[in-house]
C-alpha cells in the first residue's frame, strides 16, 4: 500500500484550529451554555484540540452515527443513530463538530435530530469540507479546510480504522 502524502501539516492544522477557536470564542462570548458535541469517531482529535483552545465556559458531549451501505448506494443518505449525546440540549448553545463534511447527509440527519430538541443556537463546524462530494445543502458555520476529493487520513480520520493518530492530514490513493 503506497504511504499516505501530506495534504495539511501539524503546524498548519494547529495554526487553523486557533483562529478556529477564536471566532468561537467571539461567537459565544455572551453565551450561558455552550455545549460542543463531537461526532463520533473521526472527530475526537479535533474536538479536543479545539475545545481546548477555546477560552468560552463551554461543555462537551459525544454523538455516534453510522451510514447504512456506503455513500454510492441507493442507501446513501440513510444515517443511523449509535450513540447519543449523554445531557438534554434544550436552551443551549449547541455547536456540533464534525472532522468532515463530505456528501453532507451526516450533517444534514444531526442538524435536524438537534433542532427537533429545541437548542438555543445551532451552528456547524467541521475541519475539512470536500465541496465536489457536496449532496445535501448543509449551512457551515465554521469550516477549516475546503479539500479536493482526495480520502483523507489522521488528525482522527481512518481509512479502515488505520492512520487516525497521524499528527497531520494525509491523503491516500484511492483502494
Ligand atoms: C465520516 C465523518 C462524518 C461523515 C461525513 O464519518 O466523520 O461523520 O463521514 O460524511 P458525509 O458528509 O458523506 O455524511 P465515518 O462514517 O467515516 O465514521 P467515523 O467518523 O467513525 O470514522
Amino acid at each position: 500500500m503506497e504511504q499516505p502524502r501530506e495534504l495539511l501539516s501539524a503546524q498548519e492544522i494547529a495554526k487553523r484550529v486557533a483562529s478556529l477557536a477564536t471566532e468561537i470564542d467571539q461567537q459565544y462570548v455572551s453565551s450561558r451554555e455552550l455545549v460542543l458535541v463531537g461526532v463520533l469517531k473521526g472527530s475526537f482529535i479535533f474536538l479536543s484540540d479545539l475545545a481546548r483552545a477555546l477560552t468560552v465556559p463551554h461543555r462537551i458531549e459525544f454523538i455516534a452515527v453510522s451510514s447504512y451501505g456506503d455513500k454510492e448506494s441507493d442507501e446513501a443518505g440513510r444515517v443511523k443513530l449509535v450513540m447519543d449525546v449523554r445531557h438534554d440540549i434544550a436552551n443551549a448553545d449547541v455547536l456540533i463538530v464534525e472532522d468532515i463534511v463530505d456528501t453532507g447527509h451526516t450533517l444534514l440527519y444531526l442538524t435536524r435530530l438537534f433542532e427537533a430538541r429545541g437548542p438555543r443556537s445551532l451552528r456547524t463546524c467541521t475541519l475539512l469540507h470536500k465541496p465536489a462530494r457536496k449532496r445535501v445543502e448543509n449551512g457551515l458555520d465554521y469550516v477549516g479546510f475546503e479539500i479536493p476529493d482526495v480520502w483523507v487520513v489522521g488528525y482522527g480520520l481512518d481509512f479502515a480504522e488505520r492512520h487516525r493518530t497521524l499528527p497531520n492530514i494525509c491523503s491516500i490513493p484511492p483502494q
